[in-house]
């Protein structure tokens, strides 16, 4: 397993703060915010992990985080010229993925659970995190069947369709690549990650994991605060970095 963060945008909604430095760079609590992704994907076991950032920001991040030996794996870096979309990721990392399957998440995306046995029994096809919300406009949403099988998947419903949002971690297997290559930007001028787990959702083969204890996005000004909060109260003795 290969994991990937994306750390890349301009984040304009955290301006002023994010004129001189990357968001996921950002004090959440007592850690760079980046940090606390990480921890998801160390304490996942996985060692080789690829960092996606934005051009400007490159130096920020080797100076911050380096080789990757001081927390007992090894980063590899890219770079992603313009925001265009979370999927891209697979594009940008394909050589880095190489024939393994592979784990995104979100260098804004903070999560107390310990999903690492989530991460780990991983064997096909896909599978999302999804979290109940009361802001689900805001996320890529998941809708399910009485029987709690996802049947339907939309990038921020201009209509409400579910509270599920489907949180930043992300698990395919190799396939995701190919897939990847395949789509289409949306209206927005993206590549949609919520596009790649619909084709994994009529494959058949989306499995949907709950997440129970909290999750943030930590891209807007109250979030963050949350966040920093969670970290003091929550998050400080889970981490191993
Ligand atoms: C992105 C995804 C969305 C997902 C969210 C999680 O949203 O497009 O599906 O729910 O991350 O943080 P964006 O950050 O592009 O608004």
């Amino acid at each position: 397993m290969r994991g990937i963060i994306l750390s890349g945008g301009s984040a304009t909604r955290l301006r002023p703060c994010t004129k001189v430095t990357s968001k996921q760079l950002l004090p959440v609590y007592n850690r760079p915010m980046i940090y606390y992704p990480l921890n998801t994907l160390i304490k996942a076991g996985i060692k080789e992990i690829l960092i996606i950032v934005a051009p400007e920001r490159a130096g920020d991040y080797l100076n911050l985080l380096g080789s990757g030996k001081e927390f007992g794996v090894r980063f590899t870096y890219e770079i992603q010229d313009k925001p265009t979309g979370i999927a891209e990721a697979f594009l940008i990392g394909e050589n880095f993925i190489d024939d393994e399957d592979v784990t995104l998440i979100l260098g804004d995306n903070i999560f107390e659970d310990d999903l690492s046995e989530d991460i780990k029994s991983f064997k096909k096809g896909a599978r999302v995190f999804a979290k109940k919300v009361s802001d689900p406009e805001r996320f890529g949403v998941v809708k399910f069947d009485e029987n709690m099988k996802a049947e339907k998947i939309v990038e921020k419903p201009k209509e409400w369709m579910s509270d599920y949002a489907v949180t930043g971690l992300y698990v395919y297997d190799n396939r995701v690549v190919q897939i990847s290559k395949d789509l289409k930007p949306s209206d927005r001028g993206e590549l949609e990650i919520t596009d790649i787990n619909k084709v994994y959702l009529e494959m058949g083969e989306l499995d949907v994991a709950m997440v129970n204890g909290e999750w943030i996005d930590a891209g807007t000004f109250d979030s963050l605060l949350r966040a920093q909060n969670l970290a003091k109260e929550k998050l400080q003795d889970k981490l191993v970095i």
